[in-house]
């Protein structure tokens, strides 16, 4: 085969699970690239086949090249492998030329992306969430020390197609994990106990689990499309006297709220510690 991606559009992604899947169908979907510029390495067979089937990703869009774990020669690449994996493809990477990284690896630092890739690469590390599989991603960055604006900004347009994007220092970024990457789980369990309540109210339970599921989706574009804050809508939905301010009475009795603000806590304080170096650790 002849390798020929020098361009700076030209990107290789290694790793084409879930996230490398969503972020490469959200670019092309953008127009961020045609799929004759996007490379997707991935070494599990099934996977591969997945991904070249009909109605895969590669299948979708003709053009898109997929390969078994190669390295091509690549301009930018996108590192979206198992923590564990990291090392070792970045290591691998060198031989490519590779100029610009964008990793989405939960815990694993700029400091050692930029020990492990080729020397002089432009590093960016990303939290996304697993929103980013229906293009409603939150997700923030952190440029490494020789990632400068037009790097930065290239990082952000990746990401940028499958949600939002903010950027940040690295040091927040343990925060960013355990608000928002591990923030659809929190609203997923108030999703089962909201369902729940509905059965022991008397619905059927699918019809209590659709209810719910449209209550939060109504409730997040609220909070997305009028620009209001949260404490002005639940003002707005909540009557003196009335059924709403009994129920969040409850609420607030049982400490939920404060219970939101441990659980973000413990789950950063994880995150550093997954983030730590040494024989403990299991990214
Ligand atoms: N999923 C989320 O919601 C989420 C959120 C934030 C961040 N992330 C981060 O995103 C990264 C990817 O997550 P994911 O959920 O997409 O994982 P995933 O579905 O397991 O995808 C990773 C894929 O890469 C393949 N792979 C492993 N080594 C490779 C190599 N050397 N070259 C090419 N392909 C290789 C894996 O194959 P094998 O299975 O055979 O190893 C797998 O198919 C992780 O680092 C995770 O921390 C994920």
């Amino acid at each position: 085969m002849v390798w020929a991606m020098t361009e700076e559009r030209d990107l290789l992604v290694v790793g084409g699970g879930k996230m490398g899947e969503a972020l490469v169908g959200g670019l092309l979907d953008a127009g961020w690239a045609q799929p004759g510029q996007i490379t997707v390495t991935e070494t599990s067979p099934a996977r591969r086949n997945e991904l070249g089937a009909h109605g895969g990703l590669a299948g979708r869009h003709p053009g898109l090249r997929l390969l078994d774990g190669r390295l091509p020669p690549a301009h930018s690449a996108i590192i979206a492998v198992k923590p564990a994996d990291v090392e070792g493809v970045c290591r691998r990477l060198r031989e490519t030329g590779v100029r610009r990284l964008l990793s989405i690896a939960a815990g694993v630092t700029v400091r050692d992306l930029e020990a492990w890739c080729p020397q002089g690469c432009a590093v960016i590390r990303a939290m996304p969430n697993m929103a980013a599989l229906v293009r409603a991603g939150a997700t923030a960055i952190a440029g490494g020390s020789l990632a400068g604006p037009a790097d930065l900004e290239w990082a952000a347009g990746i990401v940028g197609s499958v949600g939002i994007v903010v950027e940040v220092p690295e040091r927040l970024l343990d925060a960013v994990t355990g608000l928002s990457g591990s923030g659809p789980a929190y609203m997923f369990l108030v999703s089962e106990a909201m369902t729940e309540a509905g059965v022991l109210s008397g619905l059927p339970r699918p019809v209590a689990a659709e209810l719910v599921r449209h209550t939060l989706l109504g409730s997040a574009r609220l909070l997305t499309e009028t620009g209001e804050s949260a404490e002005v809508l639940r003002a707005a939905v909540t009557s003196p006297g009335g059924t709403t301010a009994a129920g969040l009475r409850q609420l607030e009795a049982r400490g939920v709220r404060s219970a939101f603000i441990e659980a973000v806590a413990a789950a950063v304080q994880r995150s550093r510690e997954l983030g730590m170096p040494g024989p403990s650790t299991a990214r």
